[in-house]
C-alpha cells in the first residue's frame, strides 16, 4: 500500500511542485503581510509628522494593498494548457483521455463550437459558467447543448460565438476517484477546429496569452495543414518561445498499413522537427524528441474508461500497447513542462515583487529611523539648552538670594542699632 502511495507521489511530483511553490509563496506573502501590518500599527501610534512623514505612511498603505492583490491573484494562478488542431483530429478525445473521463463532447464532424475550459471545483457536482456572466451557474447537462455544434437544441440559449468561452467546473473528486490534473490546478482549454476561423489573433489575445503549454493535435493520417502552421507561427510571434507539443493522433490507423509505418513515421518526424526547430524556433534538436508523440487518444480514453468500469468493451488496434506507453510518455513530459513553465512565468514575477517590497519597506523604515534620530538630536539639543538656562538662572538666583540676605541682615542690624539707640537715648 505504501509502495503504491510512494509511486503515486512520484507520479504526481511535477504537478505537486507547482502547488508546493504556491504554498511557499503564500507563506512568504503571509509573513510579509504581518510585517507590514505591524509597521502600520507602529506608525499609527506615532502621531508626529516629523518622525513618520505622510509619504512613508502612504507607501506602507500602498505596499499593504499590493500584497493583498498579489495574494488574491496567485491563489487563482494555475497551469494552463491549450489544445489546437484541425476539426476532428481528436482534441476533445485527447483531453478526455487525459482526464480519464468523458468530460467534453466529442464526435465526428465539427463538434466543439466555442472555447471550452475545464477546471477543477471542490463541489460534488460540476457546473458551467459563461465567461461574461460569472455570477450565473449553469447545469452541466447544458454542455452538450451549448458546446456541441451538432446540437439543434441551443436556439433558446445564449448565442456562443466561436471565440467565446464556456467554463466547465468539473469536480476534483468524483465517485470513481480523484482527478489528478484538475486536483493540481491544471486548467485545460479545448478549441474549435483551427481551420474553421481565420480569427487567430483574437483567439490568441483572448485565450492564449497566459497559456503555459500548447498541444497541437495533428491527424497522423494526413499531415500538418497551413492553417495549423499559421496559427502557431502567430502564437510564437506573440509569446516568446511557447512550449509546443505535437500529438500525431489517430496513429491506430497505422495498424492497417504496417508495411509503411516506419517510413510514414519518419516523414512526420522530419516535418514536425523542422516545424518546431527551424520554423517556430521553439526548441532545439535535442529537446524536440520529447515534444512529438504518436498516439491514439481514442484507444487510451476507452482503455481508461474500461479500467474505471464505465464501459465494458473498448476499441483497440494492433500495437495499442506501444501507443498507450507513448501516450503516458507524452503525459509525463507534458506535466514536467507545464509545471516548470508555470512556476517560472507565474511565480517568478511574484517572487521578484516580494523582494522589491521588502527593499521598499527597508528604505521606508530607514527614513523613519533617520528622522527619529534627528528629532532626538534636536530634542537633546533643546534639553541641553534648557538645562544650561536653568543652571544659569539658579546661579543668578543664588547670587541674588545671597545679596538679598546680606542686605536684609544689614538692614536688620541697622534698624536694630537705630531702634536701641532711640530707645536708650
Ligand atoms: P472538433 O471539436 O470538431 O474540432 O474535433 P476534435 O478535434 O475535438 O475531435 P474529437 O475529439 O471530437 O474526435 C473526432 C472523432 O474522432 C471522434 O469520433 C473520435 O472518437 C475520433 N477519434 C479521436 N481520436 C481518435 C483516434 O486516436 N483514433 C481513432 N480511430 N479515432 C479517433
Ligand atoms: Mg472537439
Amino acid at each position: 500500500h505504501s509502495l503504491k502511495n510512494a509511486r503515486k507521489a512520484l507520479d504526481n511530483e511535477p504537478l505537486l511542485r507547482f502547488r508546493e511553490a504556491k504554498k511557499v509563496l503564500g507563506d512568504v506573502y503571509g509573513e510579509l503581510k504581518d510585517n507590514v501590518a505591524e509597521l502600520e500599527a507602529v506608525y499609527g501610534e506615532i502621531k508626529d509628522e516629523k518622525i513618520v512623514a505622510s509619504e512613508q505612511r502612504q507607501e506602507v498603505e500602498a505596499i499593504r494593498d499590493s500584497i493583498k492583490t498579489i495574494m488574491d491573484t496567485f491563489q487563482r494562478d494555475n497551469m494552463k494548457v491549450v489544445f489546437f488542431g484541425r476539426t476532428s483530429n481528436g482534441k476533445s478525445t485527447t483531453i478526455n483521455a487525459m482526464l480519464h473521463e468523458k468530460v467534453l463532447p466529442q464526435g465526428m464532424g465539427h463538434t466543439t463550437c466555442c472555447f471550452l475550459q475545464v477546471q477543477g471545483c471542490d463541489e460534488e457536482k460540476g457546473y458551467l459558467q459563461l465567461d461574461d456572466n460569472e455570477d450565473k451557474k449553469l447545469e452541466m447537462e447544458m454542455l452538450s447543448k451549448i458546446g456541441d455544434a451538432l446540437s439543434n437544441e441551443n436556439e433558446d440559449l445564449p448565442a456562443m460565438g466561436q471565440d467565446s468561452l464556456l467554463k466547465i467546473f468539473h469536480p476534483k473528486q468524483t465517485e470513481t476517484g480523484e482527478n489528478r490534473l484538475l486536483q493540481n490546478d491544471v486548467v485545460i482549454l479545448d478549441s474549435p477546429g483551427v481551420d474553421l476561423s481565420p480569427e487567430f489573433d483574437g483567439w490568441i489575445d483572448k485565450h492564449c496569452l497566459d497559456a503555459d503549454v500548447f498541444v497541437l493535435v495533428s491527424n497522423a493520417e494526413s499531415t500538418l495543414t497551413q492553417a495549423e502552421k499559421n496559427f502557431f507561427l502567430r502564437v510564437s510571434k506573440k509569446l516568446s518561445k511557447p512550449n509546443v507539443f505535437i500529438l500525431n493522433n489517430r496513429w491506430d490507423a497505422s495498424a492497417a498499413d504496417m508495411d509503411n509505418i516506419e517510413s510514414v513515421k519518419k516523414q512526420h518526424l522530419t516535418r514536425f522537427r523542422q516545424f518546431l526547430v527551424d520554423e517556430l524556433e521553439v526548441c532545439n534538436e535535442r529537446e524536440v524528441n520529447d515534444r512529438i508523440f504518436f498516439v491514439s487518444a481514442r484507444e487510451v480514453l476507452e482503455a481508461r474508461l474500461k479500467a474505471r468500469g464505465i464501459i465494458t468493451r473498448n476499441y483497440q488496434a494492433d500495437g495499442h500497447g506501444t501507443r498507450a506507453l507513448e501516450f503516458q510518455n507524452f503525459e509525463r513530459h507534458f506535466e514536467q513542462c507545464i509545471s516548470k513553465s508555470a512556476i517560472h512565468t507565474k511565480f517568478e514575477a511574484h517572487n521578484r515583487r516580494a523582494h522589491e517590497m521588502i527593499g521598499k519597506m527597508r528604505t521606508n523604515l530607514n527614513t523613519v529611523l533617520t528622522s527619529a534620530a534627528e528629532q532626538r538630536t534636536n530634542l537633546q539639543n533643546t534639553l541641553n539648552e534648557n538645562t544650561r538656562l536653568f543652571n544659569e538662572c539658579r546661579v543668578n538666583f543664588s547670587t541674588f538670594e545671597k545679596a538679598y540676605r546680606e542686605q536684609t541682615e544689614r538692614l536688620r542690624a541697622e534698624v536694630h542699632l537705630k531702634v536701641s539707640a532711640d530707645f536708650f537715648e
